[in-house]
């Protein structure tokens, strides 16, 4: 069984058919892409697999959980980590502050919890200060986790955003184009980032990208939308040769690398 299995999703925006009968599993510790040019679909299929959007047909499951019976921070509970498409972090909250943002979902103290134990809730925001900012530092920001996270490069912004959806402690990362913006230097670091952390954590991810260099690089299986249809999914090697695949989206053969 898959960890993640998207099956026959269908949603639509007013008229428009956004995602048309989807489908994309990926299976514990696989990195799968999903690529397509841009309005194909890519961020619809994370915010359904979030739960920010209820699609028209199809099933989500993770873990054999139906996730679509879920709200939002449940979902996030359940192991889903994700990093957003514009960079979103809080600009003036210092970098190590960002990354507590992402430690909510597993935080247990609620509201009522902190009025009554008071010890406890702070013994848990030590802990998770300090959990912080060693996610930092294995990002390579160790040494920025004081500054405004708005003074970073954006390239820094990227992987803060990276660190934050860790926080969460997931066992499942949604990326949404991580190497936007970023060069090719950047883009190098963060593939090599993302391999590793996948290896010492042992993560799943699916991610968004539309640098192929990042995604031939770094995906165990590509999967191609199209107008919210998916058109070709195999090893990036197959994708890459695939003329369907490069009608609709990578134009002449040569323009992609294959290793
Ligand atoms: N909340 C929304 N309201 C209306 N249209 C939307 C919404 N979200 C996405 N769309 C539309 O759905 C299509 C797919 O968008 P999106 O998933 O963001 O594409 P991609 O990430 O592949 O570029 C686009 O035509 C987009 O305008
Ligand atoms: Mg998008």
């Amino acid at each position: 069984m898959p960890l993640l299995a998207v099956e026959h999703l269908s949603i639509a925006f007013g008229g428009l058919a956004a995602l048309s009968d989807v489908s994309v599993a990926v299976g514990e510790g696989e990195i799968v892409a999903l690529i397509g040019p841009n309005g194909a679909g890519k961020t619809t299929v994370f915010n359904v697999v979030t739960g920010l959007y209820r699609p028209g047909r199809g099933r989500v499951t993770f873990a054999g959980a139906d996730l679509l019976r879920l709200a939002p921070h449940r979902i996030a509970r359940l192991g889903l980590g994700r990093t957003f498409q514009n960079t979103e972090v809080f600009r003036a909250l210092a970098t190590v502050d960002n990354v507590l943002v992402g430690e909510h979902p597993r935080l247990r103290a609620g509201v009522l919890a902190a009025a009554c134990w008071l010890g406890a809730v702070r013994r848990e925001e030590t802990a998770a200060r300090a959990r912080a900012r060693t996610l930092l530092a294995r990002v390579g920001l160790g040494d920025v986790a004081d500054v405004p996270a708005g003074d970073l490069p954006l390239g820094s912004q990227k992987r803060l955003e990276l660190a934050r959806a860790l926080a969460g402690g997931p066992r499942l990362l949604l990326l949404d184009e991580p190497a936007g913006g970023l060069n090719p230097t950047e883009t190098r670091t963060l593939m090599d980032l993302v391999r590793g952390l996948r290896d010492e954590l042992r993560l799943t991810i699916l991610v968004v990208e539309h640098d192929m260099d990042f995604v031939m690089g770094i995906s165990d299986r590509v999967a191609v939308l199209h107008h919210g249809r998916k058109i070709a999914e195999g090893t990036p090697r197959a994708i890459a040769a695939d003329p369907a695949v490069i009608e609709a989206y990578l134009g002449s053969p040569t323009d992609v690398a294959t290793g």
